[in-house]
């Protein structure tokens, strides 16, 4: 049963009780990250102060509450997205971007050759393309892209033709400046059909709407914990259990060995050889509080909220500022998530924000880590309004007000 209370999540957010410059917050900039409530603080403050110990190494009391604690956490963030093995698919990392490099490092290093094609496509994070050049540049394989039509949505016309020969297709599942929601169903089916795999880029998606990664049938998905409600500094990749045999582990060191000799070493079985050093403990704990969080509000429940706040925000817009400000995303809610890049005529982003920080009003300028996808659309950069579960008309209302006073300012 869901409980959520949108007026009861943002009280359980402390942040949204300071004031800034005089002004209450108004945080609009959930995509780049998410608030975190006062359960997940507190979780990890008893970690702190009641079992911090280091995990898989011994046999203590605490030392064996924090191992189950760091177990539990993987299968709590395995069950959120329906892995149908959570405790042997979830590894963790220290975010999205480090997924990715995971990904391209391990498994594309070990089974990607000169001859090879994978597909990417100009919505993308450079987190799911600067990793993929850097081992292009080291083993030579060709990078095919699906590009973006003038509405915002992938060019799937091309789809069959670029997955032709090739080896992975890696998509993002919700777009970070578009806020458009990609087709990943359909888009793993093509893929298998042409006996590619498919990773996605949930670092937007998973904390606002229901993943299913076996419903969706993909093999490889890449999410961050502070984007969830949870701690910076943790992430995971979830894959596909059969594929781990093909990924041979990625860094190297404490905790990731079988055995150790001057001559060299044998890895780990199982997740520990992708986990090198001591892993973020703490905030594995604060990930799992926030993963049942969310599940406590419902993410469906979660979805149609911040779906109504987009669409009061879109209309928002198209009605008072017609003439100035374009979106740069769907201006419909088929196939759209939470995030709203705008685009103010004759003003540029980092002034938009700056008079907007001035109500309090907290957006993100800038071209958004994804360079490629400003250049298609003739851009530098723009300015990004987006929600979380503890965001309400009232912040949408302050928006309005403060970009009227931009918009007069810049006149
Ligand atoms: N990837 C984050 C964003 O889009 C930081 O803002």
């Amino acid at each position: 049963m869901s409980l959520f209370i949108p007026s009861q999540v943002r009280s359980d957010i402390p942040l949204l009780h300071r004031e800034v410059h005089d002004r209450p917050i108004v945080y609009l900039d959930s995509a780049a990250t998410a608030l975190t409530p006062r359960i997940v603080i507190e979780s990890m403050s008893r970690y702190y102060e009641t079992y911090h110990s280091n995990v898989h190494r011994a046999v203590y009391v605490t030392a064996a509450e924090a191992t189950d604690a760091y177990e539990e956490a993987r299968v709590a963030v395995g069950r959120f997205i329906n892995a149908a093995h959570p405790a042997d698919e979830i590894i963790f990392t220290h975010g999205t971007t480090e997924a990715f490099n995971l990904l391209a490092k391990s498994w594309g290093r070990a089974n990607l050759t000169s001859s090879d094609a994978i597909v990417l496509t100009e919505m993308e994070h450079h987190a799911n393309l600067v990793p993929w050049f850097q081992l292009r540049d080291e083993i030579g394989f060709e990078i095919r892209f699906l590009r973006v039509t003038d509405d915002y949505r992938l060019d799937l016309s091309t789809l069959n033709e670029l997955l032709t020969g090739a080896k992975l297709l890696s998509v993002t599942g919700m777009s970070n400046v578009l806020g458009t929601i990609n087709p990943v169903a359909e888009l793993a089916a093509a893929a298998h059909r042409h006996g590619a795999l498919i990773a996605v880029d949930g670092a937007q998606s998973v904390a606002h709407g229901v993943t299913n990664v076996q419903g969706l049938d993909i093999d490889f998905l890449a999410f961050g914990a502070h984007k969830m409600l949870g701690p910076t500094g943790i992430g995971a990749l979830w894959v596909r259990r059969e594929l781990l045999a093909s990924m041979p582990p990625f860094l190297g060191g404490g905790g990731m060995i079988a055995d150790v000799s001057l001559d060299g070493f044998s890895a780990a079985s199982g997740l520990s050889k992708y986990e090198a050093g001591t892993p973020p403990i703490a905030e594995a704990v604060g990930f799992a509080t926030a993963v049942h969080y969310l599940e406590s509000l419902g993410m469906e429940a979660i979805a149609a909220y911040e779906s109504q706040l987009t669409s009061s925000l879109l209309t928002g817009l198209a009605t008072n500022f017609a003439d100035r400000i374009r979106v740069i995303g769907p201006t419909t809610m088929e196939a759209r998530g939470s995030v709203v890049s705008f685009d103010v005529d004759g003003v540029h982003p980092h002034d938009v924000a700056q008079v907007l920080d001035q109500f309090g009003v907290c957006v993100r300028p800038g071209h958004h880590c994804a360079k490629p996808l400003m250049k298609r659309f003739g851009l530098a950069a723009t300015a990004r309004a987006s929600f979380g579960p503890y965001s309400d008309q009232s912040d949408i209302d302050t928006l309005m007000i403060a970009l009227e006073d931009a918009v007069r300012l810049f006149a």
